[in-house]
């Protein structure tokens, strides 16, 4: 809506996850050499957590780019509320593989026959498995079951990655699911980022949008943009797109902490230090009214 005016060539602040605006912090660039050599070295089970918003799908589409580069076989189940039966349905359909999808057993059996055939020729499959925290100890058991395949020459004939917020890693933690948790040789923690990243990640997305040097956003601005988004991608990213839309509605060239604390606002936003109005003046008169003499 506002590209032309600012003389963006797209959305800088877009929500979808897309690799081409990757930021690389130091805990993205981890993350996502942790997933490449997972795979490369057939590690079978990886795991990705970080809290809502941090970035996972986010590497995890750029783990797609680089197995689509690779010509490596992958599955990329993105609805974890599924029964088992969906489960092996959309592997089998993101695999291509040549059988009665509905059939598990059959399903199992071309699996099979791709993982050894990929296995000769010296390639691995993936299976990428997003908002892996909602599956369901079921589903769980399968992919642990196929996370078994191995042959002894070549090691583990399917790599795995698990991506899911930090309770994955309490769910991984129940007993029932143990065998599953001494599985996972790879474990790796996305963390907000800092204030200096989140300019940094802001610059870049300007940047990438095409505007190299911007004067939008004061410095003291992007401070405070760290301290109420808490570092976190998602929220970064709403917080400026609506800044940019009141700037370009308000036909100015610059925006202001009055229109940050009005989106704050409008979004309901909380963060450390920060109390509601509302609340405030509830507490405040709680606060007084037990102070009086009685
Ligand atoms: N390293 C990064 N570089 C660029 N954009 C990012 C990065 N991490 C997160 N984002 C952006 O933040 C938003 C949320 O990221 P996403 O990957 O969907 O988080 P999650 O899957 O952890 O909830 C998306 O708009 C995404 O583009
Ligand atoms: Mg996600």
């Amino acid at each position: 809506m506002y590209n032309a005016y600012f003389g963006f060539r797209e959305n800088p602040f877009n929500l979808s996850p897309d690799p081409a605006f990757l930021y690389r912090s130091p805990h993205h660039e981890e993350a996502l050499a942790n997933l490449i050599y997972g795979v490369q070295s057939r590690k079978g089970f990886i795991v990705l957590t970080g809290e809502v918003g941090t970035g996972k799908t986010t590497m995890l589409e750029c783990l797609r780019d680089f197995l689509e580069a690779q010509g490596i076989e992958f599955a990329f189940i993105f609805n974890s509320r599924i029964t088992p039966d969906q489960f092996f349905e959309m592997v089998a359909y993101d695999l291509d593989l040549r059988c009665t999808r509905t059939s598990k057993t059959d399903v199992l059996f071309a699996l099979n026959q791709l993982l050894i055939q990929q296995a000769n020729q010296g390639r691995t499959t993936v299976l990428i498995v997003d908002e892996a925290h909602n599956l369901d100890a079921d589903v769980l058991e399968e992919i642990r079951l196929l996370g078994n395949l191995e042959n002894p020459r070549i090691g583990k004939l399917m790599q795995i990655i698990l991506s899911g917020q930090p309770e994955l890693d309490y769910k991984l933690d129940s007993p029932g699911l143990r065998q599953l948790k001494q599985r996972v040789v790879l474990r790796c923690g996305l963390e907000p980022l800092t204030p200096a990243e989140t300019k940094e990640y802001i610059l870049s997305r300007l940047a990438k949008a095409g505007l190299e040097e911007q004067t939008v956003f004061p410095d003291s601005l992007l401070d405070e943009v760290h301290v109420r988004s808490q570092g976190i991608p998602r929220l970064i990213n709403a917080l400026c797109d609506n800044l940019l839309l009141t700037v370009f509605a308000t036909e100015g060239r610059e925006a202001t902490l009055p229109m940050l604390d009005e989106i704050c606002k409008d979004m309901r936003l909380d963060w450390p230090g920060h109390r509601p109005r509302a609340g405030r003046n509830f507490a405040d008169t709680l606060e007084s009214t037990l102070k009086q003499p009685s």
